[in-house]
């Protein structure tokens, strides 16, 4: 078989990779595999990507606002990321005077670079393995004592060391919690806007692209991190000063070619690679599916209204960007787990190591058992669960279901009541309740009809017409203080949201007579009697066998080298440049150029359409240095690292360390690699530095930003 697959893609894919990489990995920095890193092209000492002596790759690579990663570039703290990442900053210094999303930003020295008062950015100053502190005395020990003991550990873990005053310690299980490793970590707070492209560019192909090859975004912004005199964190100040890295990424300007090594340093957020063939086939045949029909109905309905008027389109878009995205990535996870038969051969590997170990096989039984005993209740929460995130007015719901229960325990002081409202008004602002209730009516029937019969609330058959609950539904609405149309003391939420919480109990008695409250009341407290703690019991009794089935695959098959799961630490994966070969006889190359952003130009639509002096730079030809030999500017390309999200913003760096592209998406034939990662179909997708130092040169006219990096030619 791996001879086979060795012959066919061997005429875009250089065979010792597809073989290299048959199980992906994101490693521990501390860890990495350099055997494999070497004979794959690695260049420079593993050493050199984390050191805690010296100046290392590590030290220019930072976690963004605790979820993208961001890279430093230039010795004064220049930090790249996504523009998808950077998204929410650039929009909240925009009025509709000047709309920093639609028109770009760009600093035109640091004078003029904007503060974000709340952003972070995470440095990991060191990573130490700590098993032996924490399991210490939980031998024999089970469920909650466990837990317990476990966290009494970190505790006293975290007292023992001594850290300066701008260093934290967060512990971390690894393998299922059979290992823990502490992460030494340096916040700074004051991180500024220094620039960023147009939505047109950044966000290029925006929903219809998101997720796929061929594509041709510039998704990146950039920032500038600050310190105080010392060089250390500090709350923002005008006083404070561009941020001395002890190293940062010299940005290549290589033309990249078939089979370069590459390797991409971040954050990613959660894999599970090591599941059983029934947690995958579960996931392949019920969870995705429910999770996807229950968004693909949020977004059709959006969708009608979104196309036929601009304000709603306004009101929606990120939001529904968001619903998009993972309805998307989960799409291709079931295509792919599909065509690649993940269970099937996962199912092989693990008769494989029951005929080496048969101590496997009671574990796998006992997994097989429980995954089958929690189904009926995994999908349920996977119904419930989506249908109130998706319906924004049982969202706002649950949220007064929890004020209720806050005001009744008396845990509603004037700071939880502030930090209340103030999120409501988030919702409020970009909520539109006609058109929710529409989203409601539809989710409830669909709930109605699909969550299993055993789960349903008394009564909840009469839910399961959609003509009907359209008709029901607007009129709960239409009188609801929750949905900010019905009123309350004389005030909307909408009109004065202090007015309606200025008597809390009358608010309370107002909200437990709404029929809406009921209704949503119902379909809570029936899921959290039928389901939340029968799925959560299942649930840490399936973790206990996961700890204990991970151990025994990794001592069972020693030939493997395995790697942990993601988990918002710090990672390093590693492959080649490469196209792809999705499907029967469909071929993707590795690289797209700016000729092919023209080619999907579509003058004032909203995702394809291109800023005029993007297409007067094509029509010149005027690319400077930043061209290919084939004459065209490079902008997006294909590799076979390991990533998933919270890779976005990882900095893609070459055989010698230096940053060639910007990590920001995968292409959806292959992101069941946060389950079965295969190099068949598994491919990142990142922004070439090339287009990004043309678009800050030519398009941007800001060579302040390229002198300030070294540029590798
Ligand atoms: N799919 C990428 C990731 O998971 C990019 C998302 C942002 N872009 C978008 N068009 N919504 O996060
Ligand atoms: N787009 C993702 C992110 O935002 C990356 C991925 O899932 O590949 O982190």
């Amino acid at each position: 078989m791996i001879k086979r697959s060795f012959l066919l893609s061997a005429i875009i894919v250089p065979a010792v990779m597809a073989f290299a990489q048959q199980y992906g990995g994101m490693w521990i920095p501390t860890e990495v595999n350099e055997k494999e890193m070497k004979a794959m092209g690695l260049k420079i000492p593993a050493k050199q990507l984390f050191d805690t002596q010296k100046a290392s790759i590590k030290d220019a690579v930072v976690q963004f606002d605790g979820g993208c990663t961001a890279e430093i570039i230039s010795p004064k703290g220049l930090l790249l990321t996504n523009h998808h990442c950077g998204y929410d900053n650039i929009q909240s210094h925009s009025t509709v005077e000047n709309d920093l999303l639609t028109n770009g930003f760009w600093a035109k020295n640091m004078g003029e670079e904007l503060p974000n008062p709340g952003v972070t950015v995470d440095f990991i100053a060191d990573i130490k393995e700590v098993t032996s502190s924490i399991l210490a005395g939980t031998q024999g020990l089970e469920s909650a004592d466990l837990t317990k003991k476990i966290n009494e550990n970190i505790e006293n873990y975290k007292k023992s060391q001594k850290i300066e005053s701008y260093q934290t310690i967060s512990v971390k299980p690894m393998y299922y919690g059979n290992k823990y490793y502490a992460y030494i970590i340096e916040t700074y707070k004051d991180v500024r806007l220094v620039g960023a492209p147009p939505s047109s560019i950044g966000k290029y192909g925006s929903d219809t692209d998101n997720w796929v090859f061929p594509r041709h975004t510039g998704d990146f912004s950039m920032f500038r991190i600050y310190a105080d005199k010392n060089n250390k964190p500090a709350e923002y100040s005008k006083d404070n000063i561009p941020y001395k890295p002890k190293h940062f990424l010299p940005v290549s300007m290589k033309e990249k070619k078939e089979g370069d090594f590459t390797f991409v340093y971040g954050f990613p957020g959660r894999t599970q690679e090591y599941l059983p063939a029934i947690a995958v086939e579960k996931i392949r045949t019920e969870i995705d599916p429910a999770m996807i029909s229950v968004r693909d109905i949020a977004l059709k309905t959006l969708d009608e209204k979104m196309r036929s008027d601009a304000a709603t389109k306004i009101k929606y878009a990120s939001k529904y960007a968001s619903i998009a995205n993972s309805w998307k990535k989960w799409k291709g996870e079931v295509e792919g787990l599909t065509k690649s038969d993940a269970a099937g051969k996962k199912q092989k590997y693990e008769q494989m190591l029951i005929s080496k170990n048969p101590a496997v096989k009671t574990t796998l039984d006992e997994l097989n058992r429980l995954y089958n005993e929690q189904a009926p209740y995994a999908l349920n929460r996977a119904y419930y669960g989506e249908t109130v995130r998706n319906a924004e007015t049982l969202t706002l719901a649950n949220n007064y279901y929890n004020f209720i229960a806050a005001v009744e325990a008396g845990k509603m002081d004037a700071k939880t009541l502030e930090g209340f409202k103030n999120r409501l008004s988030g919702v409020y602002k970009d909520f539109d309740a006609e058109l929710d209730a529409k989203v409601t009516a539809k989710l409830l029937a669909h709930y109605a009809n699909k969550a299993p019969k055993q789960f349903l609330p008394a009564g909840f058959e009469q839910y399961k017409n959609e003509a009907q609950n359209l008709q029901t539904i607007e009129n709960l609405s239409k009188n609801s203080v929750i949905t900010g149309r019905g009123s309350m003391n004389g005030a909307t939420t909408y009109s004065d949201i202090n007015k309606v919480f200025a008597d809390q109990n009358a608010l309370v008695q107002n909200l437990k007579n709404d029929p809406l409250m009921k209704l949503f009341s119902a379909l809570r407290e029936g899921y959290m009697t039928s389901t939340d703690g029968k799925v959560s019991s299942l649930q840490q009794q399936i973790d206990a066998n996961q700890k204990k089935f991970m151990a025994q695959q990794m001592e069972t098959d020693k030939d493997r080298k395995f790697f942990p799961d993601a988990n918002s630490t710090l990672r390093v994966t590693y492959g080649k440049v490469a196209g792809s070969n999705p499907r029967d006889a469909l071929y993707y190359g590795y690289q797209t150029h700016l000729s092919g952003v023209i080619e999907k130009y579509i003058p004032g639509d909203y995702e394809f359409d291109l800023p005029k002096k993007l297409i007067e730079l094509y029509n010149k030809k005027d690319y400077g240095i930043y061209k290919n030999s084939n004459g065209d500017v490079p902008v997006n390309f294909t590799a076979t690292n390991h990533t998933t999200g919270g890779n976005s913003g990882s900095p893609a760096l070459d055989a010698y360390g230096n940053l060639i592209g910007l990590n920001f998406d995968r292409q959806w034939e292959g992101t069941m690699s946060d389950i079965n990662y295969d190099p068949k179909f598994s491919r990142n997708i990142m922004v070439d530095t090339k287009y990004i130092l043309f678009i800050i040169d030519k398009f941007a006219n800001s060579r302040w930003l390229i002198d300030e990096m070294k540029v590798v030619k």
